[in-house]
């Protein structure tokens, strides 16, 4: 049901050693706790419209389908160009004249969300083919003296289309949400007086605040749980999985969540160390990755695993 994937980035790289020189921090202490080593953060001019049709383009380019046979798009995104959403102006940019398009917004769960969404327009006999792009600009929205956040996110975008066929590639999911730690990661909107004699108010959105040691335990307690109930669903042991595709926030989550399910850590997918956590785009640009590079094999068995604010995580099993 795959039939491409691809990815885009920005040009403008920031090193860990740049970052020093913003806020007080250092590359030791960024690769020790994250793995980071670089980012790629996106310009004025070119943003995240401009970054989710680069990547969609690549991917239609791939495989030859023509854009006007998209039935839908479906932008995952918590950094849109526009808060009524940016998956219109994608359709417009890239001449998928016929297909209906539309924002989900769920931070780093929002492209394993919006893979599980398209599965069922297909299934229910909707759509046949459905563009999926996971993109975020999380540098325009993180505050630049912030040591704590400004060192884990870059920008990216990520696109893979699915197509109808005889065998379905999700052979579980599930989406889990704890709105109770919901405070533990947010990028908040305020608001801001207009007229008081009248109570008239704005709003205008702030940078991420993040408690990191809880979104920490959240992810490694959670998710091997979620992966672990899928993987019975899917009626498939670990040792049956080719891959661990999970977003890509911080390598001693990736190695702590890969260590609770046994699985060998050279099965674990990983390129955070060039990219930073990019959000809705980290898992669609690892796959590419690993899909260009011939380690992703088709008849693979892969667990895609999305976490983040919400608090809200998303795995699916599925094969390539
Ligand atoms: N450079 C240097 N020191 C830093 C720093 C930085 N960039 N950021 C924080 N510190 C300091 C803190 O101020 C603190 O100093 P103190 O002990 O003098 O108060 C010390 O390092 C430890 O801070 P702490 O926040 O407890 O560090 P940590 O070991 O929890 O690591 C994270 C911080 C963010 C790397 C870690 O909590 C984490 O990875 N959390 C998950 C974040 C994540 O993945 N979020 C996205 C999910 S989608």
């Amino acid at each position: 049901m795959f039939s491409t994937v691809s990815s885009a980035i920005p040009e403008k790289s920031l090193s860990n050693e740049d970052l020093s020189k913003i806020v007080e921090t250092s590359d030791e202490w960024i690769k020790t706790r994250t793995g980071i080593s670089n980012r790629r953060i996106t310009n004025e001019k070119n943003g995240l419209v401009y970054l989710a049709c680069e990547a969609a383009n690549k991917a239609l380019k791939k495989q030859e389908i023509d854009p006007n046979t998209i039935d839908l798009i479906i932008l995952a995104s918590s950094t849109p160009d526009d808060l009524f959403g940016s998956a219109g102006e994608i359709q417009y940019k890239i001449g998928a004249t016929n297909a209906a398009a539309f924002d989900i917004t769920a931070a780093c769960s929002g492209f394993a969300i919006s893979l599980i969404t398209a599965t069922q327009f297909i299934n229910n006999g909707i759509y046949n083919t459905v563009l999926v792009i996971g993109a975020d600009v999380l540098s325009k929205w993180v505050n630049w003296s912030d040591r704590a956040t400004c060192i884990l996110f870059g920008d990216a975008a990520g696109a893979v289309v699915l197509q109808k066929t005889q065998k379905n590639f999700l052979l579980s999911s599930t989406i889990q949400t704890d709105g109770n730690q919901n405070k533990q990661l947010v990028l908040k909107s305020r608001s801001k007086v207009v007229n008081e004699q009248f109570g008239i108010y704005n709003r205008e959105y702030q940078y991420v605040e993040m408690n990191g040691r809880e979104v920490y335990k959240f992810a490694v307690s959670k998710l091997p749980q979620a992966i672990t109930e899928c993987l019975v669903k899917a009626k498939i042991n670990i040792d049956d999985i080719d891959w661990l595709l999970l977003h890509q926030a911080n390598q001693r989550i990736l190695t702590a969540i890969g260590d609770k399910l046994g699985i060998s850590s050279s099965k674990i997918i990983n390129n955070l160390e060039n990219y930073g956590n990019t959000s809705a785009a980290s898992i669609p640009l690892a796959l590419d990755e690993y899909v260009s590079k011939g380690q992703i094999k088709k008849g693979n068995k892969i667990i895609l695993a999305g976490f983040g604010a919400g608090f809200t995580w998303s795995v699916i099993v599925m094969t390539w």
